[in-house]
């Protein structure tokens, strides 16, 4: 029994932003993962842990083929399901995955002593504010899938460590379509989340040194290619 996540928790993934009829045609007929992805899938649903949705799954595996990323960076790795999928995918890859939560690291753990045969994942353990400080390598690929207040905090230090081509994936990115209304009607204790994602956006979206993308996949993809060597944001 896993106690970090509550029954009630990620109340934004049980707000599907698209249709729900076409959610689930999303989740029912694309491929299902197999092996050991499958179970990883199902515990952690049966577990509330929030893994990436089923269509963000199909989405990543071909992402993944098409990219071939050689050297990935991943910000929030909860049981290393999706470590393990982009392992499967991109099997040159070298990946670096960072989570804080002890319970979470060591499931990851077990599940990379098991399942990462070809030794492709390192894991960080601690605070990605403060690992990122630390970086010393360069991330063709890097997905974001921790706190979302944090994205806009994270993204300056993460950029300084891409080439010009790199991609960045950054999940949960609509707040189950809070993002899309005045903050008067975002619920108290969801606004420090929406005023982070807010300024993630002006700092993006229009910005000349990258090319962004907004995916309706799960609660939405922000996708960036950086363009430029240097990427002004806007000071935090
Ligand atoms: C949504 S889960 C990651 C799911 C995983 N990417 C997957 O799809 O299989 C988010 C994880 O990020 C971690 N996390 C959140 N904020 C973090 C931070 N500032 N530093 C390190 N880890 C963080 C949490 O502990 C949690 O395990």
């Amino acid at each position: 029994m896993v106690h970090s996540y509550s029954k009630n928790a990620n109340h934004n993934m049980r707000r599907p932003v698209v249709k729900e009829e076409i959610v689930r045609f999303m989740r029912e007929r694309q491929q299902q993962p197999a092996g050991f992805l499958a179970e990883l899938e199902v515990f952690a649903r049966q577990e509330n842990i929030p893994i990436i949705p089923h269509e963000t799954v199909a989405y990543f595996r071909l992402l993944m083929q098409m990219l071939q990323p050689k050297n990935i960076l991943e910000i929030g790795t909860a049981i290393g399901f999706s470590a393990l999928l982009m392992a499967n995918n991109a099997k040159e890859a070298n990946i670096t995955t960072i989570d804080r939560n002890p319970e979470m690291i060591a499931l990851a753990k077990e599940n990379f002593a098991k399942y990462d045969k070809r030794g492709q994942i390192t894991l960080l353990e601690g605070e990605a504010a403060e690992l990122l400080m630390h970086l010393e390598s360069y991330y063709d690929f890097v997905f974001m899938d921790s706190a979302k207040s944090k994205y806009i905090v994270f993204l300056p230090e993460i950029l300084k460590h891409m080439p010009v081509g790199g991609v960045v994936v950054l999940d949960d990115i609509f707040q189950g379509g809070d993002v899309a209304r005045p903050i008067l009607e975002v619920r108290r204790g969801q606004r420090t989340i929406y005023r982070g994602l807010q300024r993630l956006f002006d700092a993006t979206l229009d910005n000349p040194a990258l090319t962004a993308s907004l995916v309706p996949l799960g609660d939405g993809l922000l996708i960036l290619r950086k363009n430029k060597e240097e990427v002004m944001l806007p000071e935090n």
